[in-house]
This record gives C-alpha cells, sequence and structure tokens, in this order.
C-alpha cells in the first residue's frame, strides 16, 4: 500500500513539474514582446544609442546578483525575478548599475503587453538560452566562420554542404570534380548555381540541384562560384 502511495505521489509530482514548464514558445515572444528595446542576440550586438542592455546582460547580471539558497534555486528565483520585473518595474528592485540605469531611463513597465503566461515562457527560455556554454559555443562558431574563406562561409551557411563536399561525393558531385569539369570557369558554373539542374551529371540516382538564384544575391553567386572554380587546386582536406 505505501508502496503505492509512493508511486502515485511521484506520478502527481512529476505531473506538476511539467505543468509549470510553459508549452509557449519563448524564443519568438522574446523577439515579439522584448527585442524592440532589448538586443537579443548570442553574442550581442550593442549600439550607439541602445535603448536597453542585451538581454545576454541582463540573463547574466540577474543569475549574479539573485540571492537564492542554492545554486539550483537560482533560476526559478530568477525567473520570479524576471516576472515580477518587466510588470513592476522599478530602480531600487533594478540590477543595473547606477549610471546606465541613468542612461537608460527605468524599463517601461509591460503590464498589458505581456501575460504571465507568456512572461513565464519568455523567463524559462533566456535562462535557458542565454547561457556560459552557449555564448561559448557561438563565439567558437563566429570564429570558425571568420577563419573561412567567403566562399566556403556562404556554401556552410547555405546549406550546400549537406548536398556537397569538397573532396567527396555526397548527394551531389564533389565541388573538386565539379572545378576539373568547369576548368575554372566562373561564369558556367555561377550559370548552372542560379538555374539548379537534375540528371546533368551521372551517378547521382536523379538527385535535384536547387536553383539558387532567387535566394542568393548575383555577388554572392559569383563569390560562391569563384571558390567552386579554385576548389580544385588550392583547397585541401
Ligand atoms: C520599451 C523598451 C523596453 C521593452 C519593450 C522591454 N524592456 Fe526590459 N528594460 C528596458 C530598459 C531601458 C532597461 C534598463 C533599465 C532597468 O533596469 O529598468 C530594462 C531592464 C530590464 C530588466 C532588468 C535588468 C536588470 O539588470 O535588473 C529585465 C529583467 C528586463 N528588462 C526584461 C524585459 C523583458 C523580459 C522584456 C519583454 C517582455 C522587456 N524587458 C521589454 C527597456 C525595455
Ligand atoms: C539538395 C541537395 C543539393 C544542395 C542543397 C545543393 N546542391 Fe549542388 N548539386 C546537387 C546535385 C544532385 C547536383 C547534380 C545535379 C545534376 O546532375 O544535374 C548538383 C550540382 C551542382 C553543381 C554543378 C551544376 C552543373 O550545372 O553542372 C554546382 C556548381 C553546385 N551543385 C553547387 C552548389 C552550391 C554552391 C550549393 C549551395 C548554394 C548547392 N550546390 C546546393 C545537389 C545539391
Amino acid at each position: 500500500m505505501y508502496r503505492y502511495m509512493f508511486l502515485i505521489s511521484i506520478l502527481f509530482f512529476t505531473a506538476c513539474e511539467q505543468k509549470s514548464h510553459s508549452n509557449l514558445n519563448g524564443k519568438q515572444l522574446l523577439e515579439q514582446k522584448c527585442s524592440k528595446c532589448h538586443n537579443i542576440d548570442l553574442p550581442p550586438k550593442t549600439f550607439q544609442d541602445e535603448k536597453a542592455p542585451p538581454m545576454m546582460a541582463v540573463a547574466f547580471h540577474i543569475k549574479d546578483f539573485i540571492k537564492a539558497s542554492s545554486e539550483s534555486d537560482k533560476i526559478p528565483k530568477s525567473i520570479e525575478f524576471v516576472k515580477d520585473y518587466v510588470i513592476n518595474p522599478s530602480a531600487s528592485k533594478s540590477f543595473c548599475d547606477k549610471k546606465s540605469l541613468q542612461e537608460y531611463g527605468v524599463m517601461p513597465s509591460q503590464k498589458g503587453k505581456v501575460t504571465e503566461d507568456e512572461l513565464q515562457a519568455i523567463a524559462e527560455y533566456m535562462f535557458s538560452h542565454f547561457t556560459l556554454k552557449n555564448l561559448t559555443e557561438a563565439q567558437a562558431l563566429q570564429n570558425r566562420l571568420a577563419k573561412m574563406p567567403k566562399g566556403e562561409r556562404l556554401a556552410l551557411q547555405n546549406g550546400c554542404l549537406s548536398c556537397h563536399k569538397i573532396n567527396q561525393e555526397l548527394v551531389g558531385p564533389s565541388f573538386k570534380k565539379i572545378a576539373k569539369h568547369y576548368e575554372g570557369n566562373i561564369s558556367a558554373i555561377a550559370k548552372s548555381l542560379k538555374s539548379g539542374s537534375k540528371g546533368k551529371w551521372q551517378g547521382y540516382r536523379g538527385a535535384v540541384m536547387p536553383a539558387f538564384g532567387k535566394r542568393i544575391s548575383q555577388k554572392n553567386i559569383e563569390t560562391l562560384s569563384a571558390w567552386i572554380a579554385k576548389s580544385n587546386k588550392e583547397i585541401k582536406r
């Protein structure tokens, strides 16, 4: 009997836990309700005349300064702080330093513009997204992108590398093979990038090369094509 009681209480407890976890889309709500004033990029962009501190700074700040009895209590307490602050902001509650607070002015209350449920979702998202781990990863990716030749960066960002590799066959022919075929003729590569193709190359099981003419600017098509044309010689991996 006791065993069953125990089981039931666990079930009840987990059900409650799940209920308190919001099903709303916190990321989307943050964009809609907060990004007018707070920059929400990770890592954040800062501007000369920004209206509010970047959201990453807000999240880091609150987690640093919030009073909590234990580490695991920090996030729930931080979420409560956000939910209260957005509706009832004040200079005395703000963790912003005096100078910044003067520059920005106290945040105007968002009462009536965001519901409690929405705020719960926003705050949960804030403290799961703006973390040191995610920041480090985002910076590592930015560094990787910054070091790449522009053409390779464009290939990564436009999803080319899900079908092509430089040296190996994937869904489509390797860029090296394409470069060889077109013998460095950049404008021919650019032309085929724009219009896409199917069945031109043998051995790819009728897979389709999508047309990119409407999705990628002419300038970027040229950069990509020049990079592909060179992949025959310079890029070795
Ligand atoms: C109209 C502009 C504006 C909007 C919209 C806005 N904020 Fe703010 N917010 C500010 C300003 C300015 C500050 C800095 C001054 C302060 O701390 O009150 C701030 C500060 C905060 C703080 C306190 C930071 C600290 O370090 O104590 C939190 C939390 C916060 N905002 C959350 C939000 C959330 C969540 C949303 C979206 C629901 C939002 N804000 C929408 C302008 C805005
Ligand atoms: C969905 C998979 C897919 C994606 C995404 C894709 N390709 Fe292709 N690509 C192919 C296939 C398959 C072929 C061979 C098509 C054929 O046989 O006509 C091909 C062929 C090509 C060719 C040779 C075309 C020709 O006319 O000879 C070039 C150049 C090329 N891709 C570049 C790119 C670039 C650059 C991107 C990103 C902007 C890209 N591809 C994205 C699958 C893809």
